[in-house]
């Protein structure tokens, strides 16, 4: 779908969070949802966190995974994506602690496998993701799963691309100061999502969202994986739509 604005599309996201956690309050059922972080998805936070204060939404029965995570990086960093998800939405929501996950940028090199292998296994056993929201890499990237990954790849340790560091080199203070590796969910692991939501604003982002959505599918655009899906629906303004 294509929307006048980012604002307008974002309301749309929050929408149908907002409405399936509702939906399993009702049944007394846990909503279990994929989280991504960076600019695109930060008004669906907003708006999250505006329903619960303004609407009483409760987060009570959410449990989250988020996509990804530097590595190595410190939790309490102002750059990880636990600050991000602590500021933009888990701080002002009722979400209950252990409800929460978020890849581990402080393990051991030797502990990532098992890390891995138990972020999945606990998505698995919970049902897997009732809902997956994705923003989009200026290298086709999903989550951290840069050019090159398998489209079976599952939660892993990856080396980001020199693109997608020159472009957190902002948040970093320079490039060098941003990680070289990630811990990411796999496209395998988003692929077995019920549904997949794929953010996408602005002009910058409209030359890879042509080559998502239009471009033969391959490695090369791991986002391009994503017309494999019956479950995704890419959610864009007219400004990241504009080269379709
Ligand atoms: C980072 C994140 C991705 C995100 C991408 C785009 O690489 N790991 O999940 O989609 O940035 O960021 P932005 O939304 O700021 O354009």
């Amino acid at each position: 779908s294509v929307y006048e604005n980012a604002q307008i599309a974002s309301l749309k996201v929050a929408d149908r969070i907002a409405n399936l956690i509702k939906r399993k309050q009702d049944r007394e059922e846990m909503a279990v949802l994929g989280l991504a972080t960076g600019a695109t998805p930060v008004q669906v936070y907003e708006e999250l966190v505006r329903r619960h204060k303004e609407d009483g939404l409760s987060f009570q029965n959410v449990i989250t995974f988020n996509l990804d995570e530097y590595y190595p990086m410190n939790p309490e960093s102002r750059q990880s994506y636990v600050t991000f998800m602590n500021e933009n939405l888990f701080d002002h929501i009722d979400i209950k602690k252990e409800n929460i996950h978020i890849p581990d940028g402080t393990l051991e090199k030797e502990e990532i496998a098992d890390f891995c292998i138990d972020y999945e296994n606990q998505i698995e056993a919970l049902g897997g993701l009732d809902l997956q929201i994705l923003g989009i890499g200026r290298t086709g990237h999903i989550g951290f799963n840069e050019p090159g990954s398998a489209p079976n790849s599952g939660t892993r340790l990856v080396t980001l691309d020199d693109l997608t560091r020159r472009d957190a080199s902002r948040d970093f203070g320079g490039k060098e100061n941003v990680p070289t590796k990630a811990i990411t969910m796999g496209i395998g692991t988003i692929f077995k999502a019920k549904e997949i939501i794929l953010m996408a604003w602005n002009r910058k982002k409209a030359s890879i969202i042509k080559k998502a959505v239009e471009g033969e599918i391959s490695g090369e655009v791991p986002a391009t994986y994503l017309q494999l899906s019956d479950n995704t629906e890419f959610v864009l303004d007219h400004d990241a739509a504009a080269e379709l």
